[in-house]
């Protein structure tokens, strides 16, 4: 087991999963309709799930000490629990969309790291929501499942986050990534071809804060830049417009809400671009636009800080790493970088040196290979 509190598998039903993500590209463009390159990782939360056979959830971590138990008639009620409110929410918005609820005992044992930016709250919602599905025997796709749990971090969480990590989390495939369009929800799976390099995650460790309002701010401002934009262009989304019309259009924005829609417009075309480049094998074009797209984000979008910058530019000064970005919501949390395979531990020993001698503390790194998204083992 991951946590430190012992618990006897044998003594549960199933054992469901769901995976935290990655993302190669295409970061703040899902709730502006944009196309996205997530992958699930196999770090993931596993929930070891029994019926009761009462009407309540009672919840247990390998993680911590604390036990929560949930009435299941009185869900909506658990709103400001600091521990517990991620499986509420789920299973308030799981029964509010007229699914069953079934009394059970569920041990959560998450691999994910909190708050690193790589989904723990949406494994932690897909798979909350995967095990209540299982044990009352209703059947619901994994992109349904994946909307729910979207639902479940807007509107019981509080962030108004877009599709990408619960689509990622529930639909994740093994040794794929997914381009996902997140107006249509079409999803079309890529494999990961990286020949002799490898994708390194690391944590620059930067103690979390305000994430939440941070984001729901820069979500409002490209709202604001579309309403303002669709005086002039047929479009329903911020993803819909072309570059030329973007640079045709964008005198009538200003300040920071032009640089946030430069910042999706430009993130959507490499999207496209990063796909070929995987598909094509050109590692080395893939690697410039991670590099690109970090830079929008630090510059145009705001939402990189000194840590992140910091890590991300000891990586690529690395002579054996092809680029690397900020994934995820920012302001914290984790990068990938694209590093030659037998090069791996040097990258990480100068990386660390380099980031802890200007920020002061160490940066971490994960060992994690890219997954399926939920999976259900039957145990007893
Ligand atoms: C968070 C959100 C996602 C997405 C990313 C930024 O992870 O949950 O929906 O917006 O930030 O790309």
């Amino acid at each position: 087991m991951f946590g430190v509190i012992m618990f006897d598998s044998k003594d549960y039903q199933y054992k469901v999963s769901a995976s935290g993500r990655i993302n190669i590209i295409g970061e703040h463009v899902d709730y502006c309709g944009g196309k996205v390159f997530p992958a699930a990782i196999s770090l993931k939360n596993n929930v070891y799930v029994r019926p009761n056979g009462t009407d309540k959830i009672n919840i247990s971590w390998t993680t911590l000490k604390d036990k929560v138990t949930l009435d299941i008639n009185k869900l909506g009620e658990y709103k400001s629990l600091k521990y517990g409110n991620y499986q509420a929410g789920s299973a308030y918005v799981l029964q509010q969309a007229g699914f069953k609820i079934t009394g059970c005992d569920m041990v959560h044992d998450c691999t994910v790291p909190f708050g690193s930016g790589l989904s723990s709250s949406a494994a932690i919602e897909v798979s909350t929501i995967a095990a209540l599905l299982q044990l009352s025997g209703e059947k619901l796709s994994k992109p349904e499942i994946a909307k729910l749990a979207q639902k479940a971090e807007s509107e019981y969480a509080g962030v108004n986050c877009g599709i990408m990590d619960q689509y990622a989390s529930a639909c994740g495939k093994l040794h794929h990534a997914m381009v996902l369009d997140c107006k249509t929800l079409e999803c079309e799976y890529v494999p990961i071809n990286l020949n002799n390099y490898s994708l390194v995650i690391a944590n620059c460790n930067k103690p979390h804060n305000l994430v939440e309002s941070k984001y729901n701010e820069r979500r409002s401002e490209t709202e604001t830049a579309l309403q303002i934009l669709k005086q002039r262009f047929d479009m329903t989304c911020l993803a819909d417009l072309s570059i030329n019309d973007f640079e045709e259009g964008k005198l009538l924005l200003s300040g920071k809400i032009k640089d946030r829609a430069e910042h999706v417009v430009y993130e959507c075309t490499r999207v496209n671009s990063a796909k070929e480049a995987m598909i094509s094998g050109d590692l080395k074009k893939l690697g410039e636009l991670l590099n690109m797209s970090h830079a929008s984000l630090k510059n145009l979008y705001e939402v990189t800080g000194k840590e992140l910058d910091v890590l991300q530019e000891a990586e690529v000064s690395h002579d054996y790493c092809l680029g690397a970005r900020m994934i995820g919501a920012g302001f914290g949390g984790c990068t990938i970088a694209i590093v030659e395979s037998s090069k791996i531990d040097s990258f990480k020993k100068s990386v660390a040196e380099r980031y802890e001698n200007i920020i002061g503390y160490k940066p971490s790194f994960y060992d994690a290979f890219i997954d399926d998204g939920i999976t259900v083992k039957e145990l007893s």
